[in-house]
């Protein structure tokens, strides 16, 4: 095992990425650390692929994306011998193609599966097998060990039941899981503040605004998932340029609500998905949120 200061420094630097997340960090951390695998189960914008990325930085290895999907077959994932150069050389381990789990294997990275749940049971199964025994079987090429950093990290969204594989007891048994939820207001603030790189009176005032409508999403009846972070962000980038065009420069500006609606409706209404019985539309309910926020608890409007 590596001595605890090289984990606890890695912690630091890894913290050093991200507003926040400390606990979801230092779970994360000592999972992976422990030569374990784990699914992190949260909605969309929640900061998974944001940690991963930071530990694997810090720890200099590769990071590889696969998205769950029905058509991420188990030879997708494994790989596949070039077809052309079979027909000339026959099968050999020189004309196989690596998929993302061999290349992880080889290369000791992460191999980190989005939507886990979407993917096919045969695959799930692949997966499980390569993890229990940390190698692989490939016909015609041989048996691939992992290199000792090779981890699957999974994701689902707790939400999402769409064309998703009911996980059976068996897969979650042989995963260990952390679940991340929203962060609280100051936290999406500052993430806001330093994806957008907001500057002055004006961006501040829609830091604020926009995190407090955002968050207001995911609070309104009628919606089943409302905004992730990522529609705050966009929200203070659109409002800005719109500013522009508008030749508004102060959040005192009378026009500044109807900016403030105008940038929602672009980067929101998308992002917020109505219950199926809600007899409303992402438009309404965004202007009900911005009539909440703006006329009848301009209070919180105000910057602390
Ligand atoms: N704690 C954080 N610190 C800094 N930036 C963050 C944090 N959380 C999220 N972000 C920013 O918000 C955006 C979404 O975060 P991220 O991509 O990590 O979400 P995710 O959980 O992987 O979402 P998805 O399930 O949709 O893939 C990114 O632009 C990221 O930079
Ligand atoms: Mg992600």
């Amino acid at each position: 095992m590596a001595p605890t200061s090289t984990i606890v420094d890695t912690q630091k630097r890894v913290a050093a990425h991200l507003v926040g997340r400390e606990r979801e960090i230092e779970l994360t951390l000592a999972a992976v650390a422990a030569n374990r695998d784990i699914l992190l189960e949260g909605p969309p914008g929640t900061s998974k692929t944001t940690i991963l990325k930071a530990i694997t930085e810090e720890w200099g290895i590769p990071l590889l994306f696969v998205e769950g999907n029905a058509d991420l077959t188990p030879a997708k994932l494994v790989g596949h011998h070039n077809p052309a150069r079979v027909l000339r050389e026959d099968y050999s381990s020189d004309n196989f193609v690596a998929g993302p789990l061999i290349e992880a294997m080889q290369r000791g990275g992460f191999l980190y599966i989005e939507e886990f749940n979407r993917a096919p049971e045969d695959t799930l199964n692949t997966l499980l097998t390569a993890m229990a025994d940390r190698a692989i079987a490939v016909p015609r090429v041989g048996t691939i060990v992992a290199t000792p950093t090779f981890r699957v990290v999974a994701s689902m969204n707790p939400y999402d039941n769409v064309g998703t594989t009911r996980l059976s007891t068996s897969v979650h048994d042989r995963l260990n899981r952390l679940t991340i939820g929203y962060q609280d207001e100051p936290a999406e603030r500052g993430i806001v503040t330093l994806r957008t790189q907001a500057d002055g009176d004006l961006a501040n005032h829609l830091v604020i605004d926009a995190v407090s409508v955002t968050r207001a999403t995911r609070r309104h009846p009628d919606v089943r998932q409302g905004s992730s972070v990522r529609g705050a962000i966009d929200c203070v980038l659109v409002a800005l340029q719109l500013a522009l065009l508008r030749h508004l420069t102060s959040p005192l500006d009378d026009a500044y609500r109807e900016l403030v609606y105008d940038a929602m409706t672009v980067t929101l209404s998308g992002r917020i998905h109505l219950d199926e019985a809600a007899e409303s539309s992402p438009e309404r309910v965004l202007r009900e949120i911005w009539e909440d926020h703006f006329i009848l608890e301009p209070a919180i409007a105000e910057p602390g």
